[in-house]
């Protein structure tokens, strides 16, 4: 089942040698990303997930403000991996990792870890109604969600679609297992996070995103 409907390439990208090296430490392929993600846990007791990460503003923002803390990223757009590989390589940092894996394939060795954050910002929001089922959070995602989330751990969503963020909220609330600990409607800075590529456009056209924060209470059994 297809998955990803995003691009892969910007425009600029597309015909030129992609100049990230899929050998470099913090780079996740298929052939390395089982071992990467089990010794970067035996480095780290906490780490975190950013699943779109784009341009690489806050996964890198928070990497380098948490240096105790590891950082996992996967986002299939391949240019994208290419800034966030330079601005890791520039910035020296060691915690944080990142793939060209869409998230369900991703998650096949995501899962063998607990996250205690999870940001999943500006998440592609096809507006019109027959595109909606690409949307990448939907009820089988939030399964997969579950399975990773370490107890008492947050999922943070972000968005300016409101039909998307009401789909996100009734996704979430759904079986009582998440409490919604924060949900705002953002005016300017935001924090925790350094201001994405998609938060600017959005604040830029009036659109102010909502910063929803859920936080996984299992029922106990
Ligand atoms: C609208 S952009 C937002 C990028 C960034 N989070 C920001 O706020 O600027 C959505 C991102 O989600 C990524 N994406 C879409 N489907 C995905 C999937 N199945 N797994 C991981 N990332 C995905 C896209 O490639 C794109 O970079």
């Amino acid at each position: 089942m297809k998955n990803f409907y995003g691009r892969r390439f910007s425009r600029n990208h597309k015909n030129k040698i992609l100049d990230l090296n899929s050998a470099c430490k913090y780079f996740l392929s298929e052939d390395n990303i089982k071992e990467k993600i089990l010794e970067f846990r035996k480095i780290y007791t906490s780490v975190n997930l950013e699943i779109g990460f784009g341009n690489g503003d806050n996964i890198i923002n928070l990497a380098a403000n948490n240096p105790n803390a590891g950082f996992i990223g996967c986002d299939p757009f391949w240019s994208g991996n290419v800034i966030v590989s330079k601005k890791i390589s520039l910035m020296s940092l060691n915690n944080i990792l990142i793939s060209n894996l869409e998230f369900s394939k991703c998650f096949e060795y995501l899962n063998s870890l607990k996250y205690e954050n999870i940001f999943i910002l500006f998440p592609d929001p096809w507006p019109k109604r027959k595109h909606a089922k690409r949307r990448l959070v939907n009820s089988e995602f939030y399964k997969m969600i579950k399975i990773i989330i370490q107890n008492e751990g947050k999922v943070f969503l972000k968005s300016d679609y409101t039909d998307y963020i009401s789909d996100m909220v009734s996704i979430f609330l759904s079986d009582g297992e998440f409490l919604m600990a924060r949900t705002f409607l953002e005016k300017q800075n935001i924090f925790p996070f350094k201001n994405t590529k998609y938060a600017i456009k959005s604040v830029e056209n009036f659109n102010f995103p909502h910063l929803i924060v859920f936080k996984y209470i299992p029922k106990k059994i």
